[in-house]
């Protein structure tokens, strides 16, 4: 039975519902990661979970060292990632509440740690990363979306920034120009690395505000922790479905 390990975003640094078993701090080549991995049991079904921004949320995108994080992952004997990350919604489907399934992104960050082949190695190693997201993980986050009745997209390109600030007007207009659909700060590295390390992984994507520009009010940060609160149950009943069918 495939292995699962959940990385939860904003909004989810704890997995209500996991009896968790074991938290196991974690140490890796590449430092520490976000937080403790625990192991436990969440719908039925052995589950790691890891909160990406640590517990209580503390880290910022661009701090996150998401080598360490994969690593601990694969050490703790994950073999497939469900990713949940809070995003800006682009695609004029795309508002607040919207769920999206990203099947393709653009890379807009900047001086992160990015691979595990950063080392002089006997053989220089290039990942295959045309498709990013696993085609069977991503399915199976469509089938508990359309099981649970959200509204979502089973498709999308997610744009990810460096941030830790929110992009300007112009960057948006950018964005989609490049086919953009949602815009977040944590897709990247991360989804390349659990490629490098050959884990399946896809990304569960919350629009928790209208992108830049998109809206003629500003962005703030009352409104996306409302749209987190509101729409965590959901993702919390998704991920659920997706274990115990899987
Ligand atoms: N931009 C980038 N990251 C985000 C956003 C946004 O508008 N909303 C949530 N994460």
């Amino acid at each position: 039975m495939t292995v699962y390990a959940i990385i939860g975003g904003t909004g989810l640094t704890q997995l209500e519902g996991l009896t968790i078993r074991q938290s196991l701090p974690m140490s890796t080549p590449y430092g520490e990661p976000s937080g403790e991995v625990q192991l436990g049991e969440f719908a039925g079904r052995e589950v790691m979970f890891l909160a990406r921004h640590g517990h209580p949320h503390r880290l910022p995108p661009h701090k996150i060292n998401y080598r360490a994080n994969l690593w601990a992952l694969k050490q703790a004997g994950a073999q497939a990632i469900l990713a949940v990350n809070a995003v800006g919604g682009i695609h004029p489907d795309m508002g607040t509440g919207h769920f999206c399934v990203p099947h393709d992104l653009v890379d807009y960050t900047s001086g992160r740690e990015h691979t595990f082949f950063a080392e002089d190695l006997e053989q220089v190693i290039h990942i295959d990363f045309s498709r990013p997201y696993s085609q069977v993980l991503r399915q199976r986050l469509i089938d508990a979306l359309h099981a649970e009745g959200s509204t979502f997209s089973d498709f999308g390109v997610y744009g990810c920034t460096q941030g830790p600030r929110l992009e300007t007007a112009a960057e948006i207009v950018r964005l989609e120009r490049d086919g953009c659909d949602v815009v977040g700060m944590t897709g990247m590295p991360e989804a390349a690395l659990a490629r490098e390390l050959g884990l399946n992984y896809a990304c569960l994507a919350l629009v928790v505000n209208p992108a830049a520009g998109k809206s003629p009010s500003v962005i703030t940060m009352p409104e996306i922790d409302q749209a987190l609160q509101n729409g965590m149950g959901t993702v919390k009943s998704v991920l659920a479905r997706v274990l115990s069918a899987a």
